[in-house]
C-alpha cells in the first residue's frame, strides 16, 4: 500500500473532554492491531510540559497551534509505516477549519457524543483539563457542548452516541464501522 493510502486509513476519536476518546483510543489499537496516539501526549512529549503548564505559560492559542503543527506533520511527513494509528484528539482540535479537513483527510473520523451527565461523572476528579479547573464545569461543559456540537457534526464521518455504552461496546461498533467505511476506497 502506497503512504498516501496508509495515511487515509486512520480512526480518529473526537468529542468533548471526557468523552472516551482515550480509553476507547486504547481498546480500538489493541482490538484491532493499530498503533495508538494520543495527540494531548505527544504535544506534552515534545514540549516537555503538562497541557496545564503549556496553557499557564505560553496560553491557549499556542497550544491551538501546536495542535495544527502535529495535523500537519501527521498528513505530510509521519512515518506510518508501522500502520495507520488510532488518533486521540483533543476536544478543541475542531475549532480551526484546517484541522478538521486534515483529520478527515487522514482517516474515519468518530464523534464520540456523550451526553452532559456523563462528561461530568468522568471529569469529575481529572485536575490535567486547563479549561475545568477551578470552574463551575457543568455551566463549562454545557457551553462547551452547545458550541462545538456542529463542529463535531461538521467534522464527523461517524456520530456514536456512547453515553450508556461500554468501552468495549464502543470500540467493537467503531471497528465494524471502520470496516464498512474503508472498504468503500
Ligand atoms: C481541550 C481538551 C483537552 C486538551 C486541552 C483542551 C479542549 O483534551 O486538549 O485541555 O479544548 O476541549 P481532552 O479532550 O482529551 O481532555
Amino acid at each position: 500500500m502506497t503512504a498516501s493510502l496508509t495515511r487515509r486509513r486512520a480512526i480518529i476519536l473526537i468529542g468533548l473532554m471526557g468523552c472516551g476518546k482515550t480509553t476507547v483510543g486504547r481498546e480500538l489499537s489493541k482490538m484491532l492491531g493499530m498503533p495508538f496516539l494520543d495527540m494531548d501526549a505527544v504535544i506534552e512529549e515534545q514540549i516537555g510540559k503538562s497541557i496545564p503548564a503549556i496553557f499557564r505559560d505560553e496560553g491557549e492559542g499556542h497550544f491551538r497551534a501546536l495542535e495544527t503543527a502535529l495535523l500537519r506533520y501527521l498528513l505530510h511527513e509521519a512515518d506510518w509505516s508501522n500502520g495507520a494509528p488510532i488518533i486521540s484528539t483533543g476536544g478543541g482540535v475542531v475549532l480551526k477549519e484546517e484541522n478538521c479537513a486534515i483529520l478527515r483527510q487522514l482517516g474515519f473520523c468518530v464523534w464520540l457524543n456523550v451526553e452532559l451527565d456523563v462528561l461530568l461523572a468522568r471529569t469529575a476528579r481529572a485536575n490535567n483539563r486547563p479549561l475545568l479547573l477551578n470552574k463551575d464545569r457543568r455551566a463549562i461543559l454545557g457551553n462547551l457542548l452547545e458550541q462545538r456540537a456542529p463542529f463535531y457534526a461538521r467534522t464527523a464521518h461517524l456520530r456514536l452516541n456512547s453515553s450508556q455504552m461500554d468501552i468495549r461496546s464502543v470500540a467493537s461498533y467503531v471497528a465494524n464501522a471502520s470496516r464498512g467505511f474503508f472498504s468503500k476506497y
